[in-house]
């Protein structure tokens, strides 16, 4: 699954207020919370892993950080390498490549929102057809019916993407740039140049509109085929939580297990997987040995 041409490693972005989810996000992390049977974090996740990345950074509210480290380690029983970072505040999703900086050592990288859920093949088949060139970014953009909501990309008639505005009050198409992000070794010198915006936030709206600027950013249109959320309100968390629900009942598959994906990638080998689903002792537990 893995091209040469993809990042090899990864950054989780997991910090945030989350005060959208207030009451419940006061005393603990949104991307803890689950998403039906397993924690949010678990998805993003497993979509890095999908995409063959191994070494990946967790980005975390410095009060929350041991609960992460409780819930993934050091990431070697998952054939991964994990680590952590902390983000004092909030300063914008961009300040991940700031944080990152040591880690991303002068490596591609890609960057994921912990509470973006992402379900469905062609994306893995997108990011498998990527073209060769090691330079520029390669951004997402999923058909939503409340685009004013996240960056909003302008096309012109040759459906070229012109220009990307942040949650603009009347949006120029109805799509939403994700929360997946794949950038070259430039990123962390190009976020060294962006100002804070009015919110007082680094927005990696502005990154991607230098990359565009650039001629370098590759916008991909996913297919309605793909389910895309954001779980950052209570609307949206309970709907991915019920599709999550439906899929796995009908197929009588997981989706979104980290140990599943690294087992069939053979990071993991059968003795592994069977020791984590014994430790669970549960409906995953038996569902992970199920799959040897
Ligand atoms: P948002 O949903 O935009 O912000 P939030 O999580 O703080 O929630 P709310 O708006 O309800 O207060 O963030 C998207 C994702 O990026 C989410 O997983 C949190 C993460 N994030 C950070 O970790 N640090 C940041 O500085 C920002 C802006 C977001």
């Amino acid at each position: 699954m893995y091209t040469d041409n993809l990042a090899t490693k990864g950054i989780i972005l997991a910090g945030g207020k989350g005060s959208r989810l207030y009451p419940i996000t006061l005393s603990t992390s949104k991307q803890l919370l689950n998403i039906f049977d397993k924690p949010m974090i678990y998805y993003p996740l497993t979509t890095l892993m999908m995409a063959g990345i191994r070494n990946i950074l967790i980005i975390v509210k410095e009060n929350n950080i041991e609960a992460f480290k409780e819930l993934l380690g050091n990431g070697n029983h998952l054939g991964i390498n994990i680590t952590y970072k902390v983000q004092p505040k909030p300063e914008g999703i961009a300040q991940a490549f700031l944080i990152g900086e040591e880690f991303i050592n002068r490596d591609p990288v890609a960057l994921i929102l912990g509470d973006n859920f992402y379900y469905g093949k062609d994306l893995f088949n997108q990011l498998n057809q990527l073209g060769k060139e090691k330079e520029g970014g390669t951004v997402f953009a999923y058909r939503v019916s409340d685009p004013e909501r996240y960056g909003v990309p302008e096309f012109d008639c040759n459906g070229k993407v012109l220009k990307i505005v942040e949650k603009p009050s009347k949006p120029k198409s109805n799509y939403a740039i994700t929360g997946l992000y794949f950038y070259d070794s430039e990123v962390v010198d190009i976020v060294k140049t962006l100002k804070p915006s009015k919110r007082g936030e680094l927005e990696v709206t502005d990154l991607n509109q230098i990359y565009l600027k650039k001629h370098k950013l590759n916008v991909l249109l996913m297919s309605r085929g793909m389910t895309w959320f954001d779980t950052g309100n209570f609307e949206s968390l309970f709907n991915a939580s019920s599709f999550v629900k439906a899929i796995q009942e009908r197929q009588g598959l997981r989706i979104g297990s980290p140990e599943e994906v690294a087992w069939r990638k053979g990071w993991i080998d059968d003795n592994d997987i069977k020791k984590i689903g014994k430790s669970f002792a549960n409906s995953y537990g038996d569902y992970l040995q199920s799959l040897i």
